[in-house]
């Protein structure tokens, strides 16, 4: 990957504007609070060094999925007033993205002073990437700098169409970090390169398992998919969860995987799907017919914690079973505890986005990993071995 970071770029007393992925969890009711600031304090390094240089900074984002109009519970503003109490240079709000107030509001500007622009998405040539808009938003800047990776799968006008109009262009550290640790996963993993996949279906997860048993010496397949592979290898797998259209695609995944796919060899199953049902452990061949799949077993922990201590580079992505009930969510933390122990031993050990972040930090284990991505459906596209549009607009 071809691009320059904020390192190779002079910011001083440049207007500046940063894309960054604020897509922050937010409370239910109004007054709106955030209730997960991981992905602002991602971006805090790039936001430091950039004030730190003197760049004028205009930072942008989108928030959840308005419908191209203002919408109070989309608003940037909590995100402003967490700012606020954190950074101790000048941060003023624009109750815009683009227009003649939010122009006035650029050209107030000093360097080390920061504008946070309000919602993007506010504007719905946003998501279509309509070229006017694109304009718009490079006409406040002197120089562009994208540290969304979690939006870098959307070719948006703030992500892709800005990068035509700007005559400097460069990654934040944010986003050269989650391209180093990705694409080193990708392109150049130290072996045995264990990858671990979960979640409820394969379906979402299909392209993901293809790329990496093209890379990985080892795929572990966990969580409510498990049991579509099952029924694949013609198993009773009860009233577990089961993707029916793709029993046939399990199978031939299966068959062409050379062994290199690992089921789990045991099941935790509970009789109904809550956290105080009753359950118990059985063989992956004994599921009762009443039962259901809600966690891998003690048998499947050892087998695939043998795995991850023995590899050199690990990424996983996605649950190992229902971690949201604190009784079926053994599975998941000891592939997190796993992979703490493998970081410490030297493994190189990444964490693609979504349930499996939240798992690792839960296990307040976020620290003990090489890398945790900020990106959801980012990081996966990534991991499936697609070209992201924000990856290639910053490319030269
Ligand atoms: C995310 O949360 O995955 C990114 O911010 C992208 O959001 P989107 O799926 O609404 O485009």
């Amino acid at each position: 990957m071809n691009y320059k970071t904020i390192d190779d770029i002079d910011v001083h007393d440049k207007r500046v504007f940063l894309r960054v992925d604020f897509n922050v969890p937010l409370s239910k009711q109004a007054p709106y609070t955030i209730t997960d600031v991981t992905r602002i304090r991602a971006a805090a390094p790039t936001i430091s060094a950039l004030i730190k240089r003197g760049a004028k900074l205009i930072v942008a984002s989108h928030l959840g999925r308005p419908k191209g109009a203002p919408e109070e519970k989309y608003s940037l503003r909590p995100v402003y007033e967490h700012l606020k109490e954190k950074m101790t240079t000048p941060l003023s709000f624009a109750n815009d993205c683009i227009g003649p107030e939010v122009e006035a509001q650029v050209n107030t500007l000093k360097p080390g002073e920061t504008l946070l622009l309000e919602n993007l998405r506010f504007h719905a040539e946003e998501e279509k990437n309509d070229p006017v808009f694109a304009k718009a938003l490079a006409d406040l800047a002197d120089v562009y700098v994208d540290d969304a990776f979690g939006a870098a799968h959307r070719a948006h006008a703030s992500i892709e169409g800005i990068t035509h109009f700007v005559p400097v262009k460069a990654a934040g550290y944010l986003m050269d970090k989650e391209l180093k640790y990705l694409g080193g996963v990708l392109q150049n993993p130290a072996h045995p390169f264990v990858a671990i996949i979960g979640g409820a279906k394969i379906s979402g997860k299909i392209d993901v398992i293809q790329s990496l048993l093209q890379r990985a010496d080892k795929v572990l397949i966990g969580g409510g998919m498990t049991y579509t592979f099952l029924k694949a290898q013609g198993k009773e797998i009860g009233k577990s969860l089961v993707e029916d259209d793709k029993v046939e695609l399990a199978k031939s995944l299966l068959d062409r995987s050379q062994s290199r796919l690992l089921l789990p060899v045991d099941s935790v199953v509970a009789r109904e799907f809550k956290n105080d049902s009753e359950f118990k452990t059985v063989s992956q061949d004994r599921i009762p017919k009443d039962w259901q799949g809600v966690d891998i077993g003690p048998e499947t922990i050892k087998l695939f914690t043998k795995e991850i201590e023995n590899a050199k580079t690990i990424v996983w992505n996605g649950p190992m079973g229902v971690f949201e009930m604190p009784n079926f969510a053994k599975g998941t933390l000891a592939i997190a505890e796993a992979m703490a122990r493998s970081t410490a031993n030297g493994a190189t050990t990444v964490v693609g986005g979504g349930d499996s972040v939240a798992a690792v930090e839960q296990a307040h284990l976020a620290d003990n990993m090489s890398h945790v991505s900020t990106g959801g459906g980012a990081s996966l596209e990534f991991l499936e071995g697609k070209v992201l549009p924000g990856v290639k607009a910053l490319e030269e």
